[in-house]
């Protein structure tokens, strides 16, 4: 894994959008692997401003997204469908048909699920974008999912439920369960880049560098992946030296 530590916030976004970039650039037909979440939000802002001061153009870039709520439609203002459209979609006019995220109102999960095991199949990722849960989690891959898990539902934490129910107007509404890419699907991404900042996250950091690769641990299974680029603040780096 390369490890990439930046003095802030700031700095670690900039940092981002320079292998993003890179990507698009190199190959305008390129599928991007992305996430939601806090930290991309930077990296996200500076694409945008790059795709308007530059003219980078996505029209032929495809993407798929990790993750969804079940039971939230994409119009709802908390589903992951209607945050990426907001936060990096629109900005860069990219068209609903070229991106990809599972169906939160699906009726029949497997076949949904099945669905999305075939479409990422078929879409080959070049590059997989992902934020690291202070748990250690990738996506939705909580401890203890098995590292060949494909693309799955999950029941949430009551601590996750918990922690997102402040973006609902109340409890009741946060949604029990998630849909979520599998374990063997992030391992299959040409190139993996992780992003971690904030202190909240260095204990997971340090474990996903310098741990055993363990289940346990979802994240530590990407020191088996060869073309992985870790970003880190100093906050969120500041046990690896130890
Ligand atoms: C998001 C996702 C999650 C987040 C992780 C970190 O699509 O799958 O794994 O990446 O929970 O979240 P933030 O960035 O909000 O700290």
């Amino acid at each position: 894994m390369k490890i990439i530590i930046t003095k802030d916030y700031e700095e670690l976004s900039a940092k981002a959008a320079e292998i993003m970039l890179e990507v698009v650039r190199k190959n305008p037909r390129a599928v991007l692997g992305l996430a939601t979440g806090t930290t991309p939000l930077g990296l996200y802002a500076n694409m945008i401003a790059d795709h308007k001061e530059n003219g980078t153009d996505y029209s032929g870039i495809r993407t798929a997204n990790l993750d969804e709520y079940k039971g939230l439609p994409k119009t709802h203002d908390q589903s992951y469908a209607y945050f990426m459209r907001k936060n990096l979609f629109d900005g860069l006019g990219i068209a609903p048909e070229s991106t990809n995220i599972e169906n939160g109102m699906a009726e029949d999960a497997a076949a949904e699920c099945a669905r999305y095991d075939a479409l990422l199949e078929a879409l080959p990722r070049d590059i997989q974008l992902l934020g690291l849960g202070s748990n250690g989690h990738i996506a939705f891959n909580e401890p203890g999912t098995p590292f060949g898990s494909g693309t799955h539902v999950v029941t949430l934490a009551e601590s996750t439920v918990k922690d997102n129910a402040r973006l609902f107007k109340d409890i009741s509404e946060v949604p029990r369960q998630a849909f979520t890419m599998g374990i063997r699907q992030i391992m299959q991404a040409k190139k993996v880049l992780i992003l971690a900042s904030g202190a909240n996250k260095a204990e997971a950091v340090c474990k996903m560098v310098k741990g055993d690769v363990t289940e346990s641990v979802p994240a530590s299974v990407l020191q088996l992946h060869p073309d992985c680029v870790l970003i880190a603040d100093e906050a969120a780096a500041k046990l690896l030296g130890e």
